[in-house]
């Protein structure tokens, strides 16, 4: 237990140590899964401007998994990331008239520093996954860094505000 937490809050970790800590009810074989998903989401990306690739594949709760990469602009701001292309895939591919629920993300990039979500991208993450969900940013170097939800955005405004407001 100790050494689980250690290898945990060091946040940086390589696949084959991921298996029993990623759990959350999601073995390794599926985080890797997830790589190979965003990698090959990352190849599709459209990114001529800032020539920063990025792909992303998403769990569902119903264990399907979406892809989705970034779509840049010539007018620059109506660029849209990968994770947010990602999400919006698993909205689209919904089989139940429930609302969509993710349980992991991945991104992945080809660069030496890992890429984190930005925050317009951690606001729609917590629209639909629980705070307790796993984010991995992943590379080519096969580095691996992982957030809880409410670690990337403690205290996330959410549909429950909205449910809740008096
Ligand atoms: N980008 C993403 O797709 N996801 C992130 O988490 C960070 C940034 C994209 C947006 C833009 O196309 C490029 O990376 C450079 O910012």
């Amino acid at each position: 237990m100790t050494k689980y937490l250690t290898v945990w809050s060091s946040n940086i970790l390589k696949l084959e140590k991921v298996s029993k800590l990623m759990s959350n009810n999601i073995d390794a074989s599926v985080w890797q899964n997830l790589v190979d998903n965003a990698k090959q989401a990352y190849q599709q990306a459209y990114a001529p401007y800032s020539e920063f690739r990025v792909g992303a594949a998403a769990l569902t709760t119903d264990t399907k998994i979406v892809q989705g990469c970034n779509v840049e602009n010539a007018s620059y701001g109506l660029t849209v990331c990968a994770e947010r292309n990602c999400i919006a895939q698993g909205v689209i591919h919904n089989p139940s008239n429930k609302t969509v629920e993710f349980t992991a993300l991945v991104v992945y990039t080809e660069q030496e520093i890992l890429t984190p979500p930005c925050g317009a991208c951690r606001q729609v993450i917590a629209e639909f996954f629980p705070q307790d969900a796993l984010i991995m940013a992943a590379n080519h170097l096969n580095q691996q860094q992982h957030w809880t939800v409410a670690e990337l955005l403690p205290d996330a405004f959410t549909p429950y505000n909205l449910i809740n407001k008096t």
